[in-house]
């Protein structure tokens, strides 16, 4: 089999978590060139990782290099357009979180998806754990019982420096404080393992930081099962800790961890400690490995050998998109947000400002 042909474009701090994965994919796939705005950079990316082509420019590397598959690792303010120019020149594309502004952006990177026949699937590593993947086929089963109430906390820690880059801190270009960047791969781990979230009501602050956008939101969130919920974000919580609890009329699951898990962080428990049926089916877990960039990119190439579309696209990525921006309507409005509430004729439709385009934008 010949290797994939894959680029990376964004060559800054988080490039390394694509470059460890696309290694450990072995011969299957083959880095044919790296893109970034800064040449310099570009340059020793390529020449410490022995990456034989680099471009300042996506449209210069597409038309030169064809690749298979395009890792976008750019600040989030280019992610919609770089993704659908890869997708015009035929490439399908594994685009960082978060994968764009707006349900209005979404929807266009939509469009270009249904008519191009290319795919963009967002990074949502945590998906991809063992007891993740294990947990959900559970849910679906209805193996634990019906979900009774949860608790999602990203309380994270961020100096100011961190929010001192450019394109931090604001919505025109980082979208929100840590409900769109930090707290959005637990946030989203949750939302896909429930499935049903039906309304949200929220706050948010600036407690800590010199920022446009919020250091720490909270909000209730109802389900479809009628299951209640709470999810924290914070970048102000010195003791940092990612945790899950979701309990279910069988058993209570719940994860402590930082930024990855793998089975050990999970913690299963049944009323009373007594055996029943949901711990034999929690028991069958056997795989043991974390939610890494490896996982979702393999799952990537096995859907492009298959031509089936890979996992995170559409209804499954457009979720947290319409979960943040309702989260951001109810803490400007005051209101209680239902799901499918937010329609064009909605100032927050196009950005979790809530501010509607002037024509022309
Ligand atoms: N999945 C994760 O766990 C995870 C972790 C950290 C960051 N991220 C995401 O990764 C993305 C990048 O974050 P970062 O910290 O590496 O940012 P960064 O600012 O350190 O690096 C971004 C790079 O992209 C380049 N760039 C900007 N616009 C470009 C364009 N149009 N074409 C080509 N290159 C361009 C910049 O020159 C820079 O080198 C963000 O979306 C962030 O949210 C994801």
């Amino acid at each position: 089999m010949t290797a994939h042909r894959l680029v990376i474009v964004g060559t800054g701090n988080s490039v390394g978590n694509h470059l460890k994965s696309i290694e450990k994919l072995g011969d299957r796939t083959e880095i044919v060139a790296a893109v970034d705005l800064d040449a310099e950079r570009v340059q020793a990316f390529c020449k410490e990782n022995d990456i034989p082509n680099w471009y300042t420019s996506v449209g210069e590397m597409l038309a030169a290099e064809k690749p298979d598959l395009v890792c976008v690792v750019t600040p989030p303010a280019t992610h919609a357009d770089i993704s659908i120019e890869c997708m015009e020149a035929g490439s399908w594309v594994y685009c960082e979180k978060p994968l764009c502004s707006s349900l209005a952006e979404f929807d266009r990177i939509q469009e270009a998806q249904e008519r191009t026949g290319q795919y963009v699937s967002t990074v949502f590593q945590w998906r991809f754990g063992s007891a993740g993947k294990h947990i959900k086929k559970l849910i679906q089963q209805g193996a634990l019982g019906k979900p009774t109430v949860a608790v999602c906390n990203t309380l994270w820690y961020r100096t100011q420096d961190y929010y001192n880059v450019p394109w931090r801190g604001k919505y025109k270009t980082e979208f929100g404080g840590p409900t769109m960047t930090l707290g959005i791969h637990l946030t989203d781990l949750f939302l896909w393992l429930m499935d049903d979230w039906q309304d949200v009501r929220a706050i948010i602050g600036t407690l800590d930081h010199d920022i446009e956008v919020e250091d720490a939101s909270l909000a209730l969130v109802r389900f479809g099962s009628g299951a209640l919920a709470s999810i924290v974000n914070s970048s102000v919580s010195p003791r940092q800790e990612s945790y899950l609890r979701m309990d279910f009329q069988k058993a209570t699951l719940e994860c402590t961890t930082l930024y990855r898990y793998s089975n050990e962080h999970w913690k299963f428990s049944t009323p009373n400690d007594e055996d029943n049926d949901a711990l034999a089916a929690w028991n069958e877990l056997s795989e043991d490995f974390s939610g890494t960039h490896d996982v979702q990119i393999g799952e990537i190439l096995d859907c492009l050998e298959a031509n089936e579309p890979p996992p995170l696209v559409g209804d499954e990525a457009r979720r947290i998109i319409e979960f943040t921006a309702s989260l951001y309507k109810s803490a400007k409005t005051g209101e209680t947000v239902k799901r499918g509430d937010i329609t064009p004729d909605d100032p927050f439709y196009y950005g979790n400002a809530g501010i509607m385009p002037e024509v022309g934008d």
